[in-house]
């Protein structure tokens, strides 16, 4: 199952990624988290020891150009994605594993191509690679990671709202972008949602640009403390109202 998280600045990508994650790796799924954020962080949210060793930076130099025909150059990942797993990626509790592609390290020599490119070929990469594990990518807040061609990896694409108007605009933006790179199941997330009257405008919003609600996730103070503190919810309260809400959610995915 791979799964991609996208929605507006600052709505919860990350927060839910990683709790997605580790929720899911305590079920006893091997998960694979993706920050393909060029300002990581999921590693806090994972609850990685901010004391371990740091993997090896990812450069420019993994990704070749080829000449597909005549003047015409595509790029590609060099090595096998499980070689790029096994070279830098981080171990995180609960049975789920790193990567962090946002921001590759620009090498001297190699593919003379921006690091845009580079991440937009990793995830591909990943998506493309055919494991026993579950995939979950933080994708920035955009969808230019996403090429086409990708679409048939992703099962399913969530996009995160926040119940005020420009949250909700941007979720139906997120949701075409998706549809127009050919990813058919689309489903929103709603975070941060404090009482019914706020559930009942994402609803209605929701409704109306047909985009079915997957989960409501309450706005949970509990969160914003443990981001506070530099720890993931998992560790700070395992109890709190979102990682309930979370448990919740992952009884219903259908894991394939
Ligand atoms: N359910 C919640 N209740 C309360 N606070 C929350 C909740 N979800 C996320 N937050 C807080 O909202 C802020 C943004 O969350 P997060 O970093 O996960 O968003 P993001 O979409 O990944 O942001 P960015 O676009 O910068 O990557 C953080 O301070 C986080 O603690
Ligand atoms: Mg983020």
């Amino acid at each position: 199952m791979k799964i991609a998280i996208a929605g507006k600045g600052g709505v919860g990508k990350t927060t839910i990624s990683g709790t997605l994650c580790r929720v899911l790796g305590k079920n006893g799924n091997a998960v694979l988290a993706i920050d393909g954020d060029p300002n990581p962080n999921l590693s806090v949210v994972l609850g990685i020891d901010k004391e371990a060793e740091m993997p090896k930076a990812l450069s420019t130099d993994i990704i070749e150009r080829i000449e597909e025909s005549e003047g015409k150059w595509k790029f590609q990942v060099k090595i096998p994605f499980q070689e790029i797993l096994d070279t830098y990626g981080q171990k995180a509790p609960d049975n789920v594993s790193l990567l962090m592609i946002g921001k590759p390290e620009k090498a001297g020599t190699g593919c003379m191509c921006g690091s845009h490119t580079v991440v937009r070929e990793l995830i591909h990469s990943a998506l493309a690679h055919e494991e026993e594990q579950i995939m979950v990518v933080d994708t920035e807040a955009s969808l230019e990671h996403m090429k086409r061609g990708t679409s048939q990896y992703v099962d399913k694409m969530y996009t995160v709202v926040e119940p005020y108007y420009r949250s909700l605009e941007a979720a139906g933006r997120f949701a075409d972008m998706a549809n127009q790179l050919g990813i058919v199941n689309v489903e929103a997330i709603a975070n941060k949602v404090r009482n019914a009257e706020e559930e009942q405008a994402i609803r209605e919003f929701c409704k109306k640009i047909n985009l079915p609600i997957a989960v409501i996730l309450p706005f949970d103070e509990q969160v914003t403390d443990a981001d506070l503190k530099g720890v993931s919810i998992m560790d700070y309260d395992k109890d709190a109202k979102v990682v309930k809400a979370m448990e919740v959610f992952v009884q219903t995915l259908e894991l394939n």
